[in-house]
């Protein structure tokens, strides 16, 4: 009984005098200031600075070579007297947007014209309809050309698509060994919808007249620049058909 009652009271004592030691800690300012470093608040913070030093460091990297790419660019444009101003200058500009996302080469552009398939003819001045698939496009991204042409770096969606928009156009080819004039064309439509299952569509009304044509697709990002892809060797981004209306 007495033992027993003295290992209590020794430690009662105890549990006091260990009491005593972390309040006097916590008083004295020079003692807690050497266990405190260990135990500080720096364990909350390091968390937080592994996680945090990595991203900072990542854009911190990006935004001097997009930097040093933008005084480029700036630079290129230093003997131009023209500069880009969103709209569609005819005698030309010079422009130092940048390039912005560039897809993986597993969501590069890819496009098939469905419709006219070249094969069937034609019939002149008869309403037919242009028809074409495009892959990885993420359509009805378009912005006012009259404004906002080629003011937008390339953008990706979510799932790492170019986001744009297509165009088709056709020209009538009268000379078999020369290109033909691109200020020339009998029928232009940016396809600015949404695709409904990659399809894009729209009519040539009331169509056109006897003789051969090229019907070529032009795929954008928002802005109108040309789709832009990770590779050089590669498929083309678009399609083009000939065909015959007779
Ligand atoms: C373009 O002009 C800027 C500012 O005037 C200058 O710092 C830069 O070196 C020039 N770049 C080129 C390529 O001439
Ligand atoms: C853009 O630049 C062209 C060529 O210098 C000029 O004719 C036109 O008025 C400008 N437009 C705007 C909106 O600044």
């Amino acid at each position: 009984m007495k033992s027993s009652f003295f290992t209590t009271i020794v430690v009662i004592i105890t549990i006091l005098l260990s009491f005593e030691a972390l309040i006097t800690d916590a008083l004295v300012p020079n003692r807690p200031s050497k266990p405190r470093p260990p135990s500080k608040p720096s364990p909350p913070f390091k968390p937080s600075p592994p996680s945090k030093p990595s991203l900072p460091s990542k854009p911190s990297l990006p935004s001097k070579s997009s930097n040093s790419a933008n005084t480029q660019c700036l630079g290129s444009c230093n003997k131009s007297r023209v500069k880009a101003n969103g709209t569609q200058i005819k005698t030309g500009f010079c422009s130092s947007l940048i390039q912005g996302q560039i897809p993986s080469n597993l969501k590069m552009v890819s496009t098939l014209i469905l419709n006219p398939t070249g094969d069937e003819l034609i019939k002149a001045n008869k309403p037919f309809n242009i028809k074409i698939k495009v892959n990885n496009l993420q359509t009805g991204f378009f912005s006012d050309p009259n404004t906002n042409y080629y003011t937008s770096p390339q953008e990706l969606d979510d799932d790492g698509l170019v986001k744009g928009h297509s165009h088709v156009v056709i020209q009538k080819l009268t000379n078999n060994n020369n290109p033909p004039d691109p200020n020339l064309f009998a029928f232009f439509k940016g396809l600015n919808d949404e695709a409904s299952v990659g399809v894009l569509s729209t009519t040539v009304a009331p169509g056109l007249s006897r003789g051969t044509y090229r019907l070529c697709t032009m795929s954008s990002s928002f802005s109108h620049q040309p789709v832009l892809m990770p590779v050089a060797q590669r498929g083309s981004a678009d399609d083009c058909v000939r065909f015959k209306v007779v």
